[in-house]
């Protein structure tokens, strides 16, 4: 068993749950860290079925004490911190003027502010160590437009220049930042965003066209390039947005 240590947000369900597997398939003991408490035990099992060891912490990413309190059992627990992925975000629908202040404050306070809060609590741990890796997961919504995601595509829109402003400020202890902007990728999240729309079978194949591959994507799929990411075979890349989006960025 390795002792290489990979922490997620939002792990418990959809591209966290799928990167935890990813990651605990190639020896990284998980911190799985999630407001869902019933999935994130079973998260939590899976990655133990595998072989790794594996801890659920439930915390809201946009608390700081709850986010520290996670960074203090990590580092009991682990003693390290290797890679770090920024994963949990909530998507609620609505143009400017639909938007209210109470939906517009928890957008970014779990979409970016968790950010904030996630790496300042985990990678003092990287610079200790003297290298890390940080993976930020962003949208392809900051790039294209559709309707009524006002605050969900600009919050991911600063994401990926977050990105950017992260990787820059951390080469010099040996970490590198990436953001993945997913596409249209079935998960629980899409899913509920499919079945509140009015017209689920059309929003489906609406989402399908959004690809040139005429699909969604797998959480799988997502994982795969966080992994990649994390790995020694991108030692090169730093401050890079990758699109796994089955091609609608470049319709
Ligand atoms: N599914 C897609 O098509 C898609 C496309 C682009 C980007 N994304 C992004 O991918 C990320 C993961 O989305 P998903 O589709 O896997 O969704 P999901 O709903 O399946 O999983 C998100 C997880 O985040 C957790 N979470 C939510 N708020 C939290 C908080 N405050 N603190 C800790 N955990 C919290 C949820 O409990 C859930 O387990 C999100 O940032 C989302 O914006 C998804």
């Amino acid at each position: 068993m390795s002792n290489k240590v990979m922490i997620v947000s939002g792990g418990a369900s959809g591209l966290g749950l799928a990167a935890g597997i990813k990651f605990a398939k190639n020896g990284y003991n998980i911190v799985i860290v999630d407001v869902n408490e019933e999935k994130g035990k079973i998260a939590e099992q899976q990655i133990k079925d595998l072989g790794q060891d594996a801890i659920f912490c439930l915390c809201d990413i946009s608390n700081k004490e709850q986010v520290q309190a996670a960074a203090r059992v990590t580092k009991e627990r682990f003693g390290r911190a290797d890679v770090l992925i920024n994963n949990a975000g909530l998507e609620i629908r609505g143009s400017i003027l639909q938007c209210t202040e109470e939906d517009w404050d928890k957008t970014y306070a779990i979409n970016l502010k968790g950010i904030y809060l996630m790496s300042n609590a985990f990678i003092p741990s990287m610079i200790e160590q003297g290298a890390g890796s940080v993976i930020n997961t962003g949208s392809i919504l900051g790039y294209r437009t559709v309707g009524e995601r006002a605050a969900y595509s600009s919050s991911k829109g600063a994401i990926d220049t977050l990105t950017r402003s992260m990787a820059y400020d951390l080469a010099k202890d040996n970490i590198r930042v990436n953001c993945v902007a997913p596409g249209a990728i079935n998960t629980p999240l899409l899913r509920g965003s499919i079945n509140d729309s009015p017209n689920p079978a059309e929003t489906e194949a609406f989402l399908n066209s959004k690809s040139v591959l005429n699909r969604m994507g797998t959480s799988e799929e997502v994982a795969n390039v966080m992994y990649f990411l994390a790995s020694d075979e991108a030692t090169f890349v730093t401050g890079a947005t990758y699109f796994v989006d089955g091609g609608w960025s470049i319709l």
